[in-house]
């Protein structure tokens, strides 16, 4: 039986979390040894994860280098904010560690080339937590419209719906909100998208269009008579965009909010309010992303494609309306309807599955094939670095 295999995990925030408690349920396949974060609460509580689950407690670093100079895991997980994607994933290849990366990837195509080249060069597994390949509604669409039965794609029209929660919390108030300190918000959410419309399309974009703004969330739009913080807003009872009614009232949004010892998470969401970013009026967060943008796509094979994405969205949402020569395919994230040009409508009902957590199992399946790649020789993973490189060269060219 095959050992398992030696992990690391870079950045034990959301993202790292959530693999650190996925790879807890799998000891059969991987063991975590390390990991590397900063942030000391952070780190303590990563640690519960496999305490709770009855797992040796991996050994705690501050930083990549610290942990290479005295271990050198068979694999590492990179889930750390992108600028640093980079700078862990070549001193991780210089030792020959196997690597899967949060996306993007990185935040030039120039690093993104320069970590694919160095893992090729030394032999080892570069792939990319593209969870939507792995996703069971949108790797059948893709399916569908590329397996030929319907004739060849014409056209894709995609909607990105960011949602407005997620908007407020990541992208108005959170890191994602200051692209020159993270990477655009085309970039950072959307290459997502771009990647299922490239891997549609199947081809090489020739001409790239992009536009949008920020235009909403300023100080010019800000309410009479709010606040700098909605604890203390006069009119928050009234406001879409309330914090007090996101995190206080609802709870949502609150799993990076990591209380310290002896308090309780209650506790840390009314420092967040009175004191945290998190608290601020999203009139007032000096936030400089985009809140609308659309991206137009030429591919090489003729394709047209389309990419709107918006903050002003109830719930997040995807919808894919793909025409080809022999019918069309519309997807709206949870059934995929298909219309042949002559012939009877099919309707496939994923709504039983695409609410279960991590991603509907993607977020496992990634890594499952991400194990399977470094233990199976010859094997090779769906969604490589080399794979995912056309559709954050779009976002690059496409990010305003
Ligand atoms: N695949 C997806 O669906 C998906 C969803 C959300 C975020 N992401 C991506 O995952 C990455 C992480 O996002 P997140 O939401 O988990 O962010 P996060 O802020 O919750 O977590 C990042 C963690 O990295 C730590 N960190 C910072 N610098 C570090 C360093 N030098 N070494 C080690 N750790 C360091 C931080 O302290 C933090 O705990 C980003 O690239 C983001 O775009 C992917």
């Amino acid at each position: 039986m095959q050992k398992p295999v030696d992990i690391a995990i870079i950045g034990a925030g959301n993202r790292g979390c959530k693999y650190l408690t996925l790879l807890a349920g799998m000891p059969d396949k991987a063991n975590v040894v390390a990991i590397v974060e900063p942030d000391t609460r952070r780190a303590a509580h990563a640690a519960t994860i496999l305490r709770d689950a009855g797992l040796p407690e991996p050994v705690v670093f501050a930083g990549c280098e610290d942990m290479l100079r005295s271990c050198i895991p068979a694999a590492a997980i990179i889930a750390t904010p992108e600028r640093g994607h980079y700078s862990q994933a070549m001193q991780l290849l210089d030792k020959r560690v196997n690597i899967l990366i949060e996306k993007p990837v990185a935040t030039t195509i120039e690093e993104c080339e320069a970590i694919a080249n160095k893992a090729e060069e030394v032999g080892v597994v570069a792939g990319v937590c593209h969870v939507l390949r792995y996703h069971p509604y949108f790797s059948e669409l893709i399916r569908i419209a590329t397996d030929g039965s319907l004739g060849e794609v014409v056209s894709v029209s995609h909607r990105l719906g960011v949602g407005i929660d997620r908007a407020c919390h990541t992208f108005v108030r959170g890191p994602w909100g200051i692209p020159r300190l993270t990477s655009s918000m085309i970039l950072s959410k959307g290459c997502h998208d771009l990647d299922l419309v490239t891997a549609i399309t199947g081809s090489h974009a020739e001409k790239v269009y992009s536009v949008g703004g920020r235009h909403f969330f300023t100080e010019e739009s800000r309410p009479d008579g709010s606040a700098e913080r909605c604890i203390n807003c006069a009119i928050e009872k009234n406001c879409r965009f309330s914090a007090v009614d996101l995190y206080r009232r609802r709870k949502e949004w609150i799993s990076g909010f990591i209380p310290a010892d002896g308090e309780t998470v209650s506790e840390e969401i009314e420092r967040q309010l009175s004191k945290g970013d998190y608290g601020r009026c999203v009139f007032a967060c000096e936030n400089e992303t985009v809140d609308r943008q659309i991206v137009t796509a030429a591919f090489e094979n003729g394709v047209v494609a389309t990419v709107t994405m918006n903050l002003f969205t109830a719930e997040d949402s995807r919808d894919t309306h793909i025409c080809l020569t022999g019918g069309e395919i519309h997807g709206n994230g949870r059934r995929i309807k298909i219309f042949p040009l002559r012939g009877e409508k099919t309707v496939i009902d994923f709504s039983a599955r695409t609410g279960a957590p991590y991603h509907a199992g993607a977020d496992k399946a990634v890594l499952e094939d991400f194990i399977k790649a470094i233990t199976t020789p010859g094997y090779k993973m769906l969604a490589t670095i080399d794979e995912v490189m056309e559709s954050h060269r779009i976002c690059m060219l496409a990010a305003l």
